[in-house]
């Protein structure tokens, strides 16, 4: 793209700013520039004002797999999981692109050490938990590392220089999300310096395409994959790969299975496992209606006390077919690094402006099924967002001492 079709292509887009200091770069910093607004969708800003993801349908609640059950079942579920694992059908795929800006910490998110007496990483703390279960199934499966542009390499060379915790180097695969532009509240994007748009990773459902566009569905076929359990960065308690969760979505026969924890109050902050329309979806905590809130299901219980803890297991066969479907985009409210009309660098302490995303929860509306699992939360919820306060490093730590993992 020369000067002139990127200043016609801003213009169309109300973006023309990103060209002001075009005259004060060389030759290869504009050639940079001329790229990144070819390659850059700035559609997605139109997304501002909008209820995310567009209006919703109607809802009706989706019962999930209870412990009584689990538990009564667990030694079937268990073998069907191991055997699938010794098959080589599951992998694991870690969503590791997010910034991690309430953290507060310029690395990645699993860089950050939760330790006390001695290291204790977050992707550490996630491998080791992996680990468990290669022990358990005597074998070591794929596992798809997502990261970012702007976390990629500060990923792969902390991971390599503390040898993968353990994990067997060769069965571990990177690869870089897409990535969406950031504005400011009036939805003019921004510069992050004078010869870059500033842009952030496109949101957790980035994963599948990426994954494809980063060439692994062939090597997917040809090992034969056909569950991927994503999962976040953040949980320090999840279990990943569960042989247990992995058998019981495989027989229940559905496209998706998700791990859910009982709410611990009817208004908790947390996304809920419903249905949408008759297909499997998300409610958020203010989506939910004061009639919603009352229902009960037959054992009397609230009817939408699921809530999603951000670890699937997705059927690829069905994922497949909904790959090229097109997901909304959701504007999330952030703190963003830019340069100024005069090219001094802002770094804001409170959030300026919007990020798109392209959420998880969105994929699992397109599928047609979904096996809501129940967890224990003390045993498999610890997920660190924060410095301080609700889900933070302190909650997180006080949760893994509990579970004798010592910090
Ligand atoms: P969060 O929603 O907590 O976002 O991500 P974040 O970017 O990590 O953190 P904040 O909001 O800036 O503080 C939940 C999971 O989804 C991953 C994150 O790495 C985390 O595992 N994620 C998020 C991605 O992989 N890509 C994204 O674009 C966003």
């Amino acid at each position: 793209m020369n000067y002139n079709e990127a200043k016609l292509k801003l213009e169309a887009a109300g973006q023309e700013q990103l060209l002001n200091f075009y005259e004060e770069l060389d030759e290869k910093e504009q050639e940079t520039l001329l790229r990144q607004i070819d390659e850059t969708d700035f559609s997605v800003v139109s997304q501002i004002g909008e209820q995310g993801g567009g209006k919703r349908g109607s809802f009706a609640p989706l019962a999930a797999m209870q412990r009584d059950e689990i538990v009564s079942r667990e030694k079937e579920f268990r073998e069907l999981g191991i055997k699938a694992l010794q098959e080589g059908k599951a992998a694991a795929l870690l969503l590791a692109g997010g910034m991690g800006t309430r953290l507060g910490s310029d690395n990645p998110k699993g860089m950050y050490d939760i330790g006390e007496t001695k290291h204790v990483y977050i992707f550490q703390r996630i491998i080791e938990n992996l680990l468990e279960v290669v022990k358990e199934a005597g074998t070591v499966p794929r596992l798809f590392i997502m990261t970012s542009e702007s976390n990629h390499e500060a990923t792969v060379s902390f991971l390599k220089e503390h040898k993968y915790f353990g994990y067997e180097e060769e069965k571990i695969l990177f690869f870089r999300q897409a990535m969406a532009p950031a504005c400011d509240k009036n939805g003019k994007v921004f510069l992050e310096s004078k010869g870059r748009i500033a842009v952030s990773p496109n949101g957790n459902a980035g994963w599948f395409t990426s994954l494809l566009r980063a060439g692994y569905g062939e090597l997917i076929d040809k090992e034969g994959i056909e569950w991927i359990n994503i999962f976040a960065v953040d949980n320090v308690l999840q279990r990943i790969l569960d042989p247990v969760f992995l058998g019981a979505t495989i027989q229940a026969k559905v496209s998706t299975g998700s791990k859910v924890v009982r709410k611990n109050a009817p208004d908790e902050k947390v996304g809920v496992m419903c249905l949408e329309d008759g297909r499997p979806s998300i409610v958020e905590y203010y989506e939910l209606s004061k009639e919603m809130m009352e229902a009960r299901d037959e054992k009397g219980e609230s009817a939408y006390n699921y809530g999603v803890i951000l670890n699937y297991l997705f059927h690829l066969p069905e994922l497949k077919k909904i790959a090229g479907n097109a997901l909304p985009y959701h504007v999330v409210e952030k703190k963003i690094k830019h340069i100024d009309g005069s090219g001094t660098l802002i770094e804001p302490e409170t959030p300026n402006g919007f990020k798109f995303e392209q959420l998880v929860l969105d994929m699992i509306h397109e599928l047609d099924s979904c096996l809501p699992f129940e967890v224990i939360r003390e045993k498999e919820f610890a997920p660190i967002k924060n410095l301080k306060g609700v889900d933070s490093v302190d909650t997180a730590k006080e949760l893994l001492k509990l579970n004798g993992i010592e910090l």
